[in-house]
């Protein structure tokens, strides 16, 4: 057989296992329920301090990229500004009320640069995984990047789910997924495939969707939070009826491309990822690594190994936790996937199952 037709072949079979690989990882209908009803109750007990207090969710939980047993992310947002509430006083007397009310093991960690209470179960017949979730402060940043990505999401679920919740999984098993350890938070690895979607395939897979102008104007202050400019196309009925991308590719070459880009083409030295703008420079953004003085600038100088810009805080690098070695070991895994993916095995979901091992 032609080697093109094998090729075509391989990739057909690649998207189809990596649908197949990612479909029993998803959460199931009871433990979405389990969360939702869990959600409601701290937020019928946190009201009882205060009742302009409302608790949400974001990150995985809400934006599709969600695997089975993730952690919660929660957020309480104070709608009354004359409660003149203070984060770090409010999560400690939600812990103490959390402790006295619910089964949860609390952890209060009122002194963090962002204070948050971290709540554990432990696991039961029911919940065999038990439940991890921590409750952040007024973060209404978090809400609105939420939003983005599940827009994202939305616009093309099969290729773009596939992808993030395959990279998640791949990141996780790989063990390159601890930005406490040097290397890269989930929202990182999301924000990565999304940039690659945007910016880097040609016809891209996906539009930009801070980059498309609102129906009607929008003022000032309907754009602004907290002072950062959080607009984006987020009419989704409109996204379907008037974009529709001409980028075929199946998701299996869209996997290969991903890691073939992040293995020999991004710059990382200087180069800055940023889904709102595209490629900029580290230069520019003064983010800027070889500082060459000890003392502070050695802390500087790791922060900004590999750049991620955030969709709306701007000035943040969501990749500021990975360091030298860090980024040496998930270049390495991007090398690694390439050649697993490209070496063309008889069968894909044998590929799949190595590349995750
Ligand atoms: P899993 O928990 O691994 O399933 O992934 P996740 O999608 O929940 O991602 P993660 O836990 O890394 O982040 C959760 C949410 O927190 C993200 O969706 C963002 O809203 C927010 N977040 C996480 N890290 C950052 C960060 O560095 N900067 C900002 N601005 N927000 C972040
Ligand atoms: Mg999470």
């Amino acid at each position: 057989m032609h080697p093109g037709v094998l090729h075509r072949r391989f990739l057909n079979d690649l998207s189809s296992s990596l649908f197949s690989f990612v479909l029993p990882l998803l959460p199931t209908n009871e433990e979405l329920t389990v969360k939702e009803e869990v959600r409601g109750l701290i937020e019928k007990l946190i009201k009882t301090i205060e009742p302009s207090a409302r608790l949400l969710s974001f990150g995985s939980s809400c934006n599709s990229f969600g695997l089975r047993n993730s952690d919660m992310d929660l957020v309480v947002l104070i709608d009354d500004p004359s409660a003149g509430i203070e984060p770090s006083h409010f999560v400690a007397m939600m812990g103490d009320l959390l402790e006295r009310e619910t089964n949860f093991d609390v952890k209060p960690l009122p002194k963090a640069r962002i204070p948050i209470l971290k709540l554990t179960l432990a696991p039961s017949p029911a919940l065999p995984f038990g439940i991890a979730c921590d409750i952040g402060i007024e973060n209404r940043l978090a809400i609105e990047n939420t939003r983005l990505l599940l827009t994202y999401a939305t616009i093309d679920p099969a290729r773009v789910r596939t992808l993030v919740l395959f990279l998640k999984v791949w990141a996780k098993r790989r063990r390159i997924n601890s930005p406490y350890r040097g290397t890269l938070s989930s929202y990182g690895f999301t924000l990565m495939v999304l940039y690659f979607l945007v910016h880097v395939k040609q016809p891209p897979v996906l539009p930009n969707l801070q980059r498309i102008a609102p129906i009607t104007p929008l003022s000032e202050e309907q754009v602004m939070l907290e002072g950062r400019n959080v607009y984006f196309f987020d009419d989704v009925e409109t996204l379907r009826q008037e974009w529709s991308s001409i980028n075929y590719e199946p998701v299996g070459e869209l996997l290969i491309d991903f890691f073939r880009f992040f293995s020999h083409d991004f710059q990382f030295n200087n180069s800055v990822l940023s889904l709102r703008a595209g490629q900029l420079t580290k230069e520019s953004k003064g983010w800027v690594n070889d500082i060459d003085v000890g003392g502070l600038n050695e802390m500087a100088r790791d922060r900004n190994r590999l750049c991620i810009e955030d969709p709306f805080e701007v000035t943040y690098n969501v990749a500021r936790t990975v360091t030298k070695d860090g980024l040496y070991t998930i270049r390495g895994e991007f090398m690694r996937a390439t050649r697993i993916l490209t070496q063309r095995p008889d069968r894909a979901v044998l590929a799949l199952a190595e590349l995750c091992r």
